[in-house]
């Protein structure tokens, strides 16, 4: 089917209360296990790529891959940009089929987020486009974003509310206590502070930084609006995982298909245990 905009996955999972994995790609094989992943699950799923990825894979490659993917499917997908801090970005992925963008204004003050913001939904809007930011700094890299944990910061409600109401953005990523990549100990969400945000806010939530975040956690989360759970590290552990396994058995295996191959497999299992956690499991429609 074709690509449909995360506001229509997004309205739905509101409506029922549960929550859609958005799945980081950078690959072939990743694309094609978060795909299969899905249609096992027959839920929805928001395939998405970071500016690192675009660079990595080209841009015309990773919409390839995933509009063919999705023809190739009955579940509803998303083709989502993560995280997209250029303006310039933001506008070609709009132009060349991207269903949802997120622009990242977080590095920038409360009011030049929101101008901007407001500059990518103008756009956005008349293209059926859907439109994520982010409001506080979310910690930790994820590709060419790099937060330490001295400059992250946890949102505002209050600036939430104001925020979402001066912009009318789609989805709104927070920053309550997650970040991106590897955990040294278990993340400590402040649970509070999102319910605040919640009850402030009137659009999904995004959580980022949601790899080896805890099952009570992540249900937690979606009682308290969440809507969107970023995943990519515990894709690539897994898969790079499997990569290493395969080599370290087989040091003289020179075809990469016995190597992609089984890692594509693996993160098929991550991938469908994560759809099954945030409730999105036969919500395909
Ligand atoms: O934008 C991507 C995600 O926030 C990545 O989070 O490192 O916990 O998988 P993760
Ligand atoms: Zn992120």
């Amino acid at each position: 089917m074709a690509l449909v905009s995360l506001f229509e996955l997004l309205d739905h999972a509101d409506r029922e209360g549960y929550a859609v994995g958005a799945f980081n790609c950078n690959n072939m094989e990743i694309v094609q296990s978060i795909i299969t992943a899905a249609e096992a699950e027959s839920s929805p799923v928001i395939i998405q790529a970071s500016q690192g990825a675009i660079k990595y894979a080209g841009l015309n490659y990773i919409i390839a891959l995933v509009r063919q993917a999705a023809e190739g499917t009955a579940v509803p997908v998303v083709l989502h940009l993560d995280h997209g801090t250029s303006f310039d970005q933001v506008m070609q992925c709009i132009r060349f089929g991207f269903t949802s963008v997120m622009y990242d204004g977080s590095q920038l003050p409360l009011e030049d987020n929101i101008a901007q913001t407001c500059k990518v939904l103008e756009i956005a809007r008349v293209f059926g486009v859907s439109v994520e930011a982010e409001l506080g700094k979310i910690g930790g890299t994820e590709d060419d974003i790099s937060v330490s944990e001295k400059d992250a910061l946890l949102t505002d409600p209050a600036e939430a509310e104001h925020f979402v109401s001066e912009t009318g953005v789609d989805a709104l990523a927070v920053a309550v206590g997650t970040a991106h990549g590897l955990y040294k100990g278990e993340p400590e969400i402040d649970f509070e502070r999102l319910a605040e945000i919640n009850r402030l806010v009137s659009c999904p939530l995004v959580l980022h930084g949601s790899s080896g975040v805890p099952e009570k956690s992540i249900k937690k989360a979606i009682e308290l609006g969440v809507r969107k759970f970023n995943i990519d590290t515990d894709i690539r552990e897994v898969f790079v995982g499997s990569m290493r396994k395969a080599l370290t058995n087989n040091p003289s295996e020179i075809d990469p298909r016995k190597i992609l191959g089984p890692a594509r497999e693996a993160a098929v299992e991550v991938i469908r245990e994560k759809i099954r956690l945030f409730g999105s499991t036969g919500k395909a429609r």
